[in-house]
């Protein structure tokens, strides 16, 4: 699906939300790295992103074309800050009114209300696409992301404890989280 561009002014910033384009691959592989370094709250360590430039080009292609999957990109006075990506669940019928939702965004571009913005133009595409609702994993602690997704109308539902184990030892849990449209 492909997101008609958004402008608007944040804070005094100005503000671009589109779809991804396929030469801007390579970006999204290296943000991957750096926002994955950034933060204990993201799925991985950034070693562990080794998406090759032609499985990014699929990605941007994939989610440019499905009617199920969209990517948002925000930029801030023309700076790539982040994005954020529904996909509908694949499978069986009995699954396909549920989207996933996720977003990541550069820490600097962080705590200035982007974050509001971009999951309420993403909710909006998803519910305007018939999902019934949308869920996404938080992780425990991460209290900056759970209050935001609570006052978009998320509700808890579930936390598998101990989900992540970190390099230095220590856990943390997988909140799972859901926003009904209906
Ligand atoms: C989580 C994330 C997307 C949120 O986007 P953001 O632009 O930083 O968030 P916003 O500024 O739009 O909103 C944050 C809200 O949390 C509140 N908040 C900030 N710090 C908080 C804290 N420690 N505890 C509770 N609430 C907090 C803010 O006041 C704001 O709420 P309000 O609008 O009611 O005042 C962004 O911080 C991010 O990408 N973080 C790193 C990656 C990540 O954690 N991704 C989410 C994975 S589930």
């Amino acid at each position: 699906m492909i997101f008609d561009e958004e402008r608007f002014e944040l804070d005094g910033k100005e503000i671009l939300l589109r779809s991804a384009r396929e030469d801007e691959a390579d970006m999204l592989i290296d943000y991957l790295k750096t926002v994955s370094g950034e933060t204990r709250f993201l799925m991985c360590e950034p070693d562990e992103i080794r998406f090759t430039t032609e499985e990014e080009i699929k990605f941007i292609r994939e989610h440019n074309e499905s009617e199920d999957k969209l990517l948002i990109l925000a930029f801030v006075d023309g700076e790539y800050a982040g994005n954020c990506s529904f996909e509908g669940e694949t499978g069986t019928r009995r699954k396909k009114h549920r989207a996933g939702i996720g977003i990541a965004l550069f820490l600097k571009y962080t705590g200035f209300g982007l974050g509001r913005h971009m999951l309420d133009a993403l909710l909006k595409k998803a519910r305007e696409r018939g999902f019934e609702q949308a869920e996404l994993t938080v992780v425990g602690g991460n209290d900056r992301a759970y209050h935001l997704y609570e006052s978009l109308g998320f509700k808890e539902c579930g936390r598998i404890s101990d989900a992540n184990r970190y390099d230095d030892g220590t856990y943390s849990d997988d909140i799972l989280m859901v926003k009904k449209f209906r």
